[in-house]
């Protein structure tokens, strides 16, 4: 996509195990604020992943095929090294409520001292998403609970799946 030379490209790092709708909403409104919006799912979390990080890239594409300033991709080692590299001038990240912010504040300042020039934005997600992270869909769904309406169908589909070549 031809962008201007001087175009706000944000960088949207994360986990994504899986994508949540609070993560669409995000993206979402962050497709509108920034020129381009790169989403980037980190590749050495010392976390075991429940999804691969292509399949987890397959899952944002399939989502923002028709949004086409969302960009899908995978990045190791500083977030504040991959946006300089991407010419990423914002990183964004959302803030569902007060027990996200003192985790999210200490991230920014630390990217902050790293490069001073590149800004934090924190993003509000729509209220229905402030209680919806990865790890609980992931929790819920192992327990056989409804996730409907909180995941792409996309997603809910994959788990379901990964779910059944479990038992
Ligand atoms: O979705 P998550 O798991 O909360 O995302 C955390 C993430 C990926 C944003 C954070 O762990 C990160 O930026 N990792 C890259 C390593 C890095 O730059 N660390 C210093 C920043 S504080």
């Amino acid at each position: 996509m031809a962008e201007r030379p001087t175009a706000r490209i944000a960088v949207f790092p994360g986990s994504f195990d899986p994508l949540t709708n609070g993560h669409i909403d995000i993206i979402e409104r962050g497709a509108k604020l920034f020129d381009r919006i790169i989403v980037a799912v980190l590749t050495n979390a010392a976390k075991t992943p429940l999804f691969s990080v292509e399949e987890r890239m397959t899952i944002i594409r399939e989502n923002f095929k028709n949004t086409p300033n969302v960009e899908a991709d995978s990045f190791d080692g500083l977030v504040v090294d991959y946006a300089r590299r991407r010419g990423a001038s914002v990183l964004v990240r959302g803030l569902r409520g007060i027990s996200d912010f003192e985790y999210e504040l200490q991230m920014a300042m630390m990217n902050r001292h790293l490069d001073p020039a590149i800004e934090t934005v924190f993003m509000m997600p729509a209220e229905q998403y402030t209680y919806v992270s990865s790890r609980l869909i992931k929790e819920v769904m192992t327990l056989g609970g409804s996730i409907t309406g909180l995941v792409p169908a996309g997603v809910e589909s994959r788990l379901r799946k990964k779910g059944s070549a479990r038992t």
